[in-house]
């Protein structure tokens, strides 16, 4: 009896040590490319489809202010051109007609505008870095 306890407590030590390092484990999703720059260390991007559409939103957001006069197909100022390569009225949809070309593009005009936050642009970041991706499956 007294032997089948302590095999019991070893198993059970076993069982909480690779419990443990499975626990550990779940942070190792890395995104290797980076579309920003290629010197930036690569960070954990949770790819799952709420964090996804959580930060086009946040994304849509930023663009409706600085981008929408072209980029929004409801506002006579609309550009036909620029319609073709996003729509911020198209809600949820906005993103679907990007390009791997045109995520850099939004990179580098939002990158360096200091009215937008560094919590927007580590939202529109984690966007780009999702939808690059999508377009990669
Ligand atoms: C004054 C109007 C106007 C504004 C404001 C504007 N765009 Fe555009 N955009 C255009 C037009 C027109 C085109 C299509 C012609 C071209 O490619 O230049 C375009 C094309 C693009 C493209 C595809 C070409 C490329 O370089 O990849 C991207 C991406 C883009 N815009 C992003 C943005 C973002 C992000 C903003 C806001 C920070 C913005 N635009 C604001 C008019 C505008």
């Amino acid at each position: 009896m007294f032997s089948y306890n302590n095999i019991l407590i070893y198993v059970f030590a076993l069982v909480a040590l690779s419990v443990h390092n499975c626990v550990q484990d779940t942070n190792s999703s890395y995104v290797k490319k980076d579309i920003t720059s290629s010197e930036e260390k690569p960070r954990p991007v949770n790819a799952d489809k709420s964090t996804f559409e959580e930060n086009s939103k946040i994304t849509r957001a930023v663009l409706i202010t600085h981008c929408g006069s072209c980029h929004q197909s409801s506002l006579d100022s609309h550009k036909p051109e620029a319609i073709k390569i996003f729509d911020l009225d198209m809600a949820t949809n906005w993103h679907i007609l990007l390009s791997m070309e045109n995520l850099s593009g939004i990179a580098s005009r939002t990158k360096n505008k200091s009215v937008i936050t560094e919590q927007q642009k580590e939202a529109i970041d984690i966007f780009l870095k999702l939808k690059e991706l999508q377009l990669k499956e």
